[in-house]
């Protein structure tokens, strides 16, 4: 009832707009900002064994995996040990390559994904290390681990998740800072100024959360639109994937998320004026080469919403409509760069009536294959 939903039409407004509190409760004795530093209480009991991983194998399903893309990227460049993501149902079956030379990171909000849980289960009995990455405690995925940590955000209702996502990526991000730092592989003044920018996100969702009203008067001119392409490179291109799949979820509407520069290999061919693309251009190191990908999609009189920095004029210029973002490190700018597309998708699929809590087809936690 209404009750329940904080006085929000539906969950999943509501969790999208808990997400500010929701990080903090994940963040909790967790970061310390005054001494500058994460202490994840896995990585204090299995130091050794978290300390010695050859190679980091992710398998998690759905907005989980996006997630999990991420989390390469993050324990790649903080940790420098090779990282692979899977989708638990391909790992499962796939006769995969793992031992005791390996940490599996299993992800998952409900920890009751069958395959997921299948994917853990097998990784075990092959002896790698499964440290889990959950939100429902005492499931079955976090049972079945070794050790984990929870994002504690809360029971998330809404089939299509959102704030599972961004403290799914919080964890991770704690994760590869405090393993960078036990293993030496981060600066200090690298970890530092990371550890204050994590501290700082919640306050900086507040604000990009004031283009609420803003994206739901956009979305009414963009309900028309049978294909959305998003694209994002870096950092952003698990963000353009996360953005699609949101709005396929809940809007029906067939939207596909890509790297901003395979679009010539394929995607650019379908782009029309009736074909919207989302584009995170922020002013990260591949600004330059995704305002070009932007002058492509006018060219082919494509409708373009980008995600920019505050204050930028030069896309701006050219893009049908703008969303600004603070700035802030590359690193955790999909921890902003997700909400104003979380807010695309609901208005998009509330402004054609869709049941956006329990679209149609999907489930919140799929038990079976
Ligand atoms: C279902 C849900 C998705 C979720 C996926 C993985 O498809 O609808 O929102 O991302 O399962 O779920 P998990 O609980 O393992 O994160």
């Amino acid at each position: 009832g209404q009750i329940e939903k904080g006085g929000y039409p539906h969950f999943m407004l509501k969790e999208i707009f808990e997400q500010p509190e929701c990080l903090t409760n994940c963040m909790r004795g967790r970061i310390n900002v005054d001494h500058d530093r994460v202490t994840l209480s896995a990585l204090i009991d299995y130091r050794s064994r978290l300390l010695s991983a050859k190679r980091i194998i992710i398998v998690a399903c759905g907005t989980s995996w996006h997630a999990g893309l991420i989390g390469k990227q993050l324990i790649e460049s903080f940790c420098r040990i090779p990282v692979e993501v899977e989708y638990a149902s391909e790992f499962r079956y796939g006769n995969p390559v793992v031992g005791s030379g390996d940490v599996v990171v299993a992800i998952s909000q409900s920890g009751e994904t069958a395959d997921t849980l299948a994917a853990v289960e097998l990784a075990k009995a092959k002896g790698a290390f499964i440290y889990g990455v959950c939100n429902a405690i005492g499931s079955s995925i976090p049972r079945a681990t070794d050790t984990g940590t929870y994002i504690h955000v809360g029971p998330e209702i809404g089939v299509a998740s959102t704030k599972a996502f961004t403290g799914q990526v919080t964890v991770l991000t704690m994760f590869a800072l405090a393993l960078a730092n036990a293993k030496g592989t981060v600066g200090h003044d690298e970890y530092v100024k990371t550890v204050r920018g994590l501290a700082e996100i919640p306050a900086m969702m507040k604000e990009v959360l004031k283009v609420n009203d803003k994206i739901a008067d956009m979305a009414r001119t963009f309900t028309y639109a049978r294909n959305f392409l998003y694209l994002g490179r870096g950092y952003s291109y698990p963000v353009a994937l996360e953005g699609a799949l949101k709005l396929k979820e809940i809007s029906y509407i067939h939207a596909e998320g890509y790297p901003a520069a395979e679009m010539k290999h394929g995607p650019i061919a379908l782009i029309d004026s009736d074909m919207p693309v989302v584009v995170i251009a922020t002013h990260n190191g591949m600004y330059e080469k995704v305002r070009s990908n932007i002058q492509e999609i006018k060219a082919r009189q494509g409708r373009v919403i980008a995600l920019v920095s505050k204050g930028d004029t030069t896309v701006s210029k050219i893009a049908d409509a703008v969303i600004e973002l603070p700035d802030t490190m590359d690193c955790l700018e999909p921890l902003v760069a997700t909400i104003p597309l979380q807010l695309l998708a609901y208005y998009v699929a509330v402004c054609k009536g869709k049941n956006v809590d329990q679209p149609r087809n999907l489930a919140k936690s799929v038990t079976v294959e």
